[in-house]
């Protein structure tokens, strides 16, 4: 009996919510057959733009979305808006550090010091060039290569040059360099280098310095900060990849693949090694550890960050977009949020191994002529593998 009682609810709720959909069907069918423009709000993502979250970032991406889209808020009597979302804070200089978070992240106090420094400066966006070589794409390139480095990794950015990295025209294509540098600084213990940074730029004329820390945590700012410099600087640059200064790239392999893409395809690019199904890591002792405090939710699929390739009209769209959503303190996974926020996903490529190939195959010669990245490499192994590459007499067939 209660048996059947149960399966009899059941069924009365199937109808119901059936029902409920016809209704939603019919009714949004209607708005468009009664030819009224009414704006049609998306019911479930106007729910969700006010579902209380109290993580510190949500919150902080639903203020921006909130900003972005006033219609939201317009039928919120004051009393039904939670204070945090009319924060006024937003109004003061963004590059100052932001005390409020010190009380807005519920656990802010027993956080690691690199979260307290993100939390403080998450609104700061624009930091101080140091240098810059404005005309270095006079002539637009084919290709942007952009390399995140670190100020002491002179060995590593003079591998890339005398490799991979090689700039001017490769396979009839031009090819421009340049290094995104932030400042390491005292704070984390780095020496002095400023002296030898300058004379390297004199010599070299390929480094982009902006006056911020170094850290593993604001490489979310080095992407903006270089998405800018890309509209200001390169906006003309056909294809632009961006990678770390500890992967090999086989440039030649890049423009092959590059030169073979139709208009449409060429103009949507984004591939590389692409994460799905991902989400924060909530053990303390990994580097990628998030709190929840900070994030809760999945991730949006995104190219790992060993390096990535795009087109110069994505470049462009990504700049405006990255307004628009929050700094993450995972810069690959930002990418992906920002993407996202076009409606686009990355591609996955199976030429880009950001953890690397089976290992009997890293000496092989023929292993990397396919590939377009592997991750990691050493400055010595850069230029032993772009050597075998550049042999007349490798045949791999
Ligand atoms: C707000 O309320 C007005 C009047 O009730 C209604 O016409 C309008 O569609 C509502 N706007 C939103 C965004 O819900
Ligand atoms: C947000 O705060 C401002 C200033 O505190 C106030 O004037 C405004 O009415 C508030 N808006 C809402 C929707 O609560
Ligand atoms: C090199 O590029 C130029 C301009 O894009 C083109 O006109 C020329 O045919 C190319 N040469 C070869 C050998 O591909
Ligand atoms: C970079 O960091 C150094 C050492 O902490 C500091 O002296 C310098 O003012 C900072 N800025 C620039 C532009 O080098
Ligand atoms: C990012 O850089 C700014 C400016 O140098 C600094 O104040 C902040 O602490 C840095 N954040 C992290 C997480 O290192
Ligand atoms: C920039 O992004 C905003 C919001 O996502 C959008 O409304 C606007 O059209 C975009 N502008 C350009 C030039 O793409």
């Amino acid at each position: 009996m209660a048996l059947q009682r149960r399966k009899l609810k059941l069924l009365a709720m199937v109808m119901m919510i059936n029902f409920f959909i016809f209704i939603l069907i019919s009714r949004n069918s209607g708005q468009d057959k009664s030819g009224l423009n009414k704006p049609y709000v998306p019911a479930k993502a106007f729910w969700a733009k006010l579902s209380p979250n109290s993580a510190y970032w949500n919150r902080q991406q639903q203020i921006l979305d909130v900003q972005d889209n006033p219609i939201f808020m317009t039928n919120f009597s004051s009393a039904d808006v939670p204070d945090w979302l009319n924060d006024t804070s937003s109004n003061s200089d963004p590059c100052q550090p932001n005390v409020r978070v010190t009380t807005q992240v519920k656990d802010y106090n027993s956080l690691p010091d690199r979260f307290k420094d993100f939390l403080l400066y998450m609104r700061c966006r624009s930091y101080p060039v140091v240098m810059d070589n404005p005309g270095i794409c006079k002539d637009p390139p084919f290709l942007l290569l952009a390399v995140k480095s670190l100020g002491p990794h002179f060995d590593r950015r003079q591998a890339i040059r005398q490799s991979w990295g090689r700039a001017g025209i490769i396979a009839n294509k031009t090819v421009v360099t340049v290094f995104l540098l932030g400042n390491a600084t005292a704070v984390d213990h780095h020496p002095d280098l400023s002296e030898m940074l300058s004379y390297e730029n004199s010599r070299h004329k390929d480094l982009i310095q902006w006056d911020f820390r170094d850290s593993f945590f604001n490489l979310t700012v080095k992407e903006v900060l270089f998405l800018d410099w890309i509209q200001a600087r390169c906006s003309r640059a056909r294809f632009i990849f961006k990678g770390d200064d500890d992967v090999f790239v086989n440039t030649y392999r890049i423009l092959e693949f590059l030169k073979g893409l139709s208009g449409p395809k060429a103009k949507d690019l984004f591939v590389g090694d692409v994460i799905t199904n991902a989400g924060p890591h909530r053990d303390k002792k990994v580097k990628y550890f998030i709190p929840e405090s900070m994030y809760t939710g999945a991730y949006p699929p995104y190219a790992g960050g060993g390096g990535y390739l795009y087109s110069g009209d994505i470049a462009a769209r990504l700049q405006n977009a990255s307004q628009h959503v929050a700094l993450y303190p995972i810069d690959d996974v930002y990418t992906g949020m920002c993407l996202r926020k076009l409606g686009l996903g990355p591609e996955k490529h199976k030429g880009f191994r950001t953890f690397n190939i089976e290992e009997k195959y890293r000496s092989n010669p023929c292993a990397y002529k396919s590939l377009m990245l592997v991750h990691p490499r050493t400055p010595q192994e850069m230029i032993q593998i772009w050597t075998w590459l550049n042999r007349e007499d490798l045949s791999c067939q």
